[in-house]
């Protein structure tokens, strides 16, 4: 049978039969975007299908559903766990997404391997589309990770995928990568829109009806989005996302959606030659490579996600070449620093305007909270000073435009895991609540400044 497609407006939702540049509903340039005609799909047999499905399907009180019935399966990975909310939820769909080279197959790999060696009689099911099944070999020998409970299929379409699923009926699947595979339903190319997402929703229905947990890998870039998150996130359970800066080791895997646990979660890891390890105190290894007496370099102590985290922020400040002055920025927003250096020099006193100015997270790790900015300040006006700030202090505060330091949330995490660190001295804006020792309490940029650099 010869399935029809039509095009949908994605902003209006007009439908057409033919693909066309201009949505003649909305008038939307480049909105068209095919999928399966819904309608023809069997279309004599709907009513009777409807009838069939109203029969068997039966309503339970909710009193009577147990929530534990969902026991979360286990990944062998503390920190993962944790990023996904307490294991993977059965019968849960999960999009984890990342630039190229960050390691999402390779952390998948080693959660196969775990999932598989849990249940003895039903593996893990890896198929890829990205690599041939003897370079997912030799990936998981040199990983050192057992392969006897992962069964691997090289595959891209998503009709045979659901063919395997059904024939091994595995306890686990990995697909690596959404941008590999396609339905024979649409002639699109595999990676368009449509394929992503038709894809998507076979995998979803297979997922949410055998109780399997389906875990879908996607090349997605931080900007740009194509057939990324965007077109999927509202079809997926949870999305997570893989960081890191190339030229660092560091990855943290963050949560952006999640239906079973809160968002915004965080893991971190370390690539080495074997595969990634898990970093459970990540501010003791953030901080270790750090020269404390070393001009432009401040600790900061940030929240990420739930867990608090003490980074080094670096920043490097001199003349410059060029008629505008560079500003580069790792691991830092780009417009922040912009504003930071507006407010530095017309609240601080600090001259940049005629200076290249470089910042940078140590570690690769990109810092979203925007605790860091009073850290941030610190270290460009250190570097310009070429005064390092003494050890033992660490930085807490978001900056206003009118040079204010702002209050920020769970200071007493930050102050404590700062303490544990040995960090001694905790400049951060002033509570309202009962007063934390080894905190200097701050209310504007200015002072701070005269206090460290004279
Ligand atoms: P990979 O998992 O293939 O990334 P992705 O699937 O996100 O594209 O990992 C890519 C990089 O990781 C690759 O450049 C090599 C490096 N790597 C290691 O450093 N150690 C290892 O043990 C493995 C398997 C990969
Ligand atoms: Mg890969």
């Amino acid at each position: 049978m010869k399935i029809r497609t039509v095009y949908r407006c994605s902003s209006c939702g007009h439908s057409a039969p033919k693909w066309m540049g201009r949505c003649p509903g909305c008038g939307t340039w480049e909105s068209m975007i095919e999928e399966v005609d819904a309608t023809s799909t069997a279309k004599g047999t709907a009513a009777k299908r409807r009838a069939q499905a109203v029969g068997s399907v039966l309503s339970t009180p909710l009193s009577d559903v147990q929530a534990d019935q969902a026991q979360r399966i286990p990944t062998g990975m503390v920190e993962l766990d944790r990023v996904l909310g307490g294991g993977l939820m059965p019968g849960s769909i999960v999009l984890v997404g990342g630039d190229p080279g960050m390691g999402k197959s390779t952390l998948m790999l080693q959660l196969a391997a775990y999932a598989g060696s849990l249940a003895a009689e039903r593996p893990c099911l890896y198929v890829t589309g990205e690599e041939s099944l003897h370079q997912i070999k030799q990936r998981a020998e040199r990983l050192g990770i057992s392969a006897n409970g992962i069964v691997a299929a090289s595959e891209t379409s998503v009709e045979r995928i659901a063919a395997l699923i059904e024939h091994t009926s595995p306890s686990l699947v990995v697909v690596d990568s959404v941008q590999t595979i396609t339905t024979d339903l649409l002639e699109s190319s595999a990676g368009s829109v449509a394929q992503v997402r038709e894809c998507t929703s076979v995998l979803t229905r297979i997922a949410k009806r055998s109780g399997i947990p389906i875990i879908i890998i996607g090349h997605v870039t931080k900007d740009g989005m194509i057939a990324g998150p965007k077109v999927l996130e509202h079809m997926v359970d949870a999305v997570l996302q893989f960081e890191g800066e190339g030229t660092y080791s560091y990855r943290v895997l963050r949560a952006l959606k999640n239906r079973y646990g809160s968002t915004n979660e965080l893991g971190v890891f370390d690539m080495t030659s074997t595969g990634l390890r898990e970093v459970h105190n990540p501010s003791e290894v953030l901080l270790s490579n750090r020269n404390a007496n070393e001009p432009g370099t401040a600790v900061v102590a940030v929240i990420e996600g739930t867990r608090p985290l003490l980074i080094e922020v670096q920043a490097l400040v001199s003349p410059t070449g060029f008629s505008m002055p560079q500003r580069v920025s790792t691991g830092y927003d780009a417009k922040r620093l912009q504003m930071i250096l507006a407010v530095l020099e017309k609240r601080g006193g600090v001259q940049v305007r005629q200076s290249d100015v470089f910042v940078n997270v140590a570690g690769g790790i990109a810092v979203q909270d925007p605790a860091i900015d009073l850290g941030v300040a610190v270290a460009i006006t250190s570097s310009i000073m070429d005064k390092p700030i003494p050890n033992g202090v660490a930085f807490v505060g978001e900056l206003g435009l009118t040079g204010e330091v702002r209050r920020v949330a769970y200071l007493e995490q930050r102050v404590s895991e700062a303490v544990r660190l040995g960090l001694d001295q905790i400049y951060a804006p002033k509570s309202g609540d009962a007063k934390l020792s080894n905190v200097v309490p701050v209310e504007r940029l200015s002072p701070v400044l005269a206090a460290l650099f004279g």
